[in-house]
C-alpha cells in the first residue's frame, strides 16, 4: 500500500505561547549550559557543594523505613499541601517575626504549599489578574516574575527604588498618576522582594513596610490592591539581624501575600515553596491549583518536613551562610581590585542574597545586543544584562549588570570578575562608545 505524505497543518500558537517567547531566562540558561567553558556569573543557582546530601538522606531513609509514612509520602497529597509541613512553616515564620501563635492573625488554613515559590507567584497572579491589569514592581526586580506577568498580558510598571528598596513617595506618585489617567481600577498588586532582592540584594527597610501596606489599602478604593511579598532570600543573611516580614504589618490581614521557598536555603531540586495568603484568596488559589496539579509533589513535602522535624534546617542554613559570605567576599574583593580603577563603575555590597548589582557609566549599553555583552562572552564570562530586571513601563537603566556569586567557586568568581573588568575597560576605551540614546 502506498503511503501518501500528509503535510502537517500549521501550528497555531496560543496567545499565551506567543507572549511567552523571548523571555530571557531560557536563553541565559542555554548560553551557560551550551558553553561550559564560560564562567557564568549569570545563573542564580545555588552552590553545588553546599547541597545537603546528609540531612536529605537521613530524612528519606527515616521516611521510607516507616512503611505507613513511606507509603503516605509516595501517594498523592492534598491540593493545599502536607498539613504538618504547613504547620511547621507557619510556626517558623511567626517565630522569625516575633509573633506568638496565640496572637497571630494568620492560621494554617491560609498556608498553601507550591512547587517552588514561582508557582505561588503564578497562582496568585492567575487568581487576581486579567490581561491589561497592572502590577507595580520595585525597579529593578526579579525578572522571572516580570516574565510571568508579560506571559499573562499584564502590564508591569516600575517604581523607583534606592538602597533601602521601593520608595514610598515614588509609589504614591505612581498611584496618583495612574488615578489621574483613570487607570487606578487596573492596579491589582504591588510586588516587592522584601529580603535581599534579586537583582540588587537590597532589603526593603523596616519602616517602609507598613507605609507600603497602608498605601495599598488607602488606594484600594476602586478594588483591593494586594502587596505580594516575595521572601525567597530571607534566610540568606550574612550580616545584621532579621527584620519582621511585611505580613506582620498587615493588621487587617487582607492585603499581604507572602511567598517563601526552600530553594535557596535548602535545595532547589526539591522545589518546595509556599504562600501565606489573605483568607479570601485561599479558595481561588486552591481552585487554580486544583485544575493545575491538585497538589505539589507530596514526597518532596514529606522530605522537607522530616528535615525540619529532625532540626537539620537551621544547622544547614548556618553552614550556607558561612559558605556564601566567603563567596560574596571573593566577589567584592575582586570588584575592589578590578572594577575600582574603572571610572564610573559602581556596585552594591550585599548583606545577604546571591547577587551584586553593578552600574557602569551611562553611555555603556550592557544589553544582549550591545558590544559589551559579546565582548564579555568572547572573553569567557556571562552576566545578566540589567535591563531584563526592569518592568516594561517606567525607568530602565541600560548600563547595569546583575552578577551572581551563588554557583561559581571562589577562584572562578575572581577570574570571571577579572575578565569582565577587561571587557568593560575595552568597551570604555572603544572609540565608538556613543551616548546610550544613540545606541537604543
Ligand atoms: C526573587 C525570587 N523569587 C522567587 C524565586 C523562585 O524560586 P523557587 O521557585 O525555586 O522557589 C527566585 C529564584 O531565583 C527568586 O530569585
Amino acid at each position: 500500500m502506498s503511503q501518501t505524505r500528509v503535510d502537517s497543518a500549521p501550528y497555531r500558537p496560543s496567545r499565551r505561547a506567543a507572549l511567552a517567547s523571548g523571555q530571557p531566562i531560557s536563553e541565559l540558561m542555554h548560553q551557560a549550559l551550551s558553553r561550559p567553558e564560560l564562567i557564568s556569573l549569570a545563573a542564580g543557582f545555588v552552590e553545588q557543594t553546599t547541597l545537603p546530601l546528609a540531612p536529605s538522606k537521613t530524612a528519606i531513609d527515616r521516611l521510607l523505613t516507616d512503611v505507613a509514612a513511606g507509603r503516605a509520602a509516595l501517594q498523592y497529597g492534598t491540593t493545599a499541601g502536607y498539613l504538618p509541613l504547613r504547620e511547621a512553616l507557619l510556626d517558623r515564620w511567626l517565630k522569625a517575626d516575633g509573633v506568638s501563635p496565640d496572637s497571630a492573625q494568620v492560621s494554617v488554613d491560609q498556608v498553601v504549599i507550591t512547587a517552588g515559590s514561582n508557582q505561588l507567584l503564578h497562582l496568585a497572579a492567575e487568581s487576581m489578574l486579567d490581561p491589561g491589569d497592572i502590577v507595580l514592581c520595585a525597579a529593578p526586580t526579579y525578572f522571572v516574575f516580570l516574565g510571568t506577568l508579560a506571559n499573562m498580558g499584564i502590564r508591569s510598571i516600575g517604581v523607583a527604588s534606592d538602597g533601602e528598596g521601593m520608595l514610598p513617595d515614588a509609589l504614591e506618585a505612581t498611584l496618583a498618576e495612574l488615578d489621574e489617567k483613570g487607570e487606578l481600577p487596573l492596579v491589582k498588586a504591588i510586588y516587592v522582594t522584601s529580603y535581599f532582592d534579586n537583582p540588587g540584594s537590597i532589603s526593603l527597610a523596616e519602616e517602609r513596610r507598613p507605609q507600603i501596606i497602608d498605601m495599598a489599602r488607602r488606594w484600594s478604593r476602586r478594588g483591593r490592591i494586594f502587596v505580594i511579598e516575595d521572601a525567597a532570600y530571607r534566610e540568606l543573611r550574612y550580616e545584621g539581624e532579621d527584620i519582621p516580614s511585611m505580613l506582620s504589618f498587615d493588621e487587617a490581614g487582607d492585603t499581604v501575600i507572602s511567598a517563601g521557598t526552600f530553594s535557596k536555603c535548602y535545595a532547589p531540586g526539591l522545589r518546595v515553596g509556599w504562600g501565606i495568603l489573605p483568607r479570601d484568596l485561599v479558595k481561588p488559589v486552591l481552585e487554580q491549583k486544583g485544575n493545575l496539579d491538585f497538589g505539589s509533589p507530596n514526597f518532596a513535602q514529606h522530605v522537607m518536613h522530616a528535615v525540619l522535624e529532625a532540626g537539620r534546617l537551621d544547622a544547614h542554613i548556618e553552614r550556607l551562610r558561612g559558605a556564601y559570605r566567603k563567596k560574596r567576599d571573593a566577589m567584592l574583593e575582586a570588584a575592589e581590585q578590578h572594577f575600582r580603577p574603572l571610572a564610573g563603575v559602581e556596585w552594591i555590597a550585599p548583606r545577604g542574597g546571591l547577587y551584586v548589582w553593578v552600574s557602569l557609566p551611562a553611555n555603556i549599553d550592557t544589553g544582549p545586543k550591545g558590544t559589551l555583552f559579546s565582548r564579555a562572552m568572547d572573553a569567557g564570562v556571562l552576566y545578566v544584562p540589567g535591563q531584563y530586571c526592569f518592568p516594561k513601563e517606567g525607568p530602565c537603566q541600560h548600563n547595569t549588570i546583575r552578577l551572581s556569586f551563588g554557583v561559581q567557586p571562589d577562584d572562578r568568581i575572581r577570574e570571571g570578575m577579572r575578565l569582565l573588568s577587561e571587557a568593560i575597560a575595552a568597551e570604555m576605551d572603544s572609540s565608538d562608545a556613543e551616548p546610550i540614546e544613540a545606541i537604543l
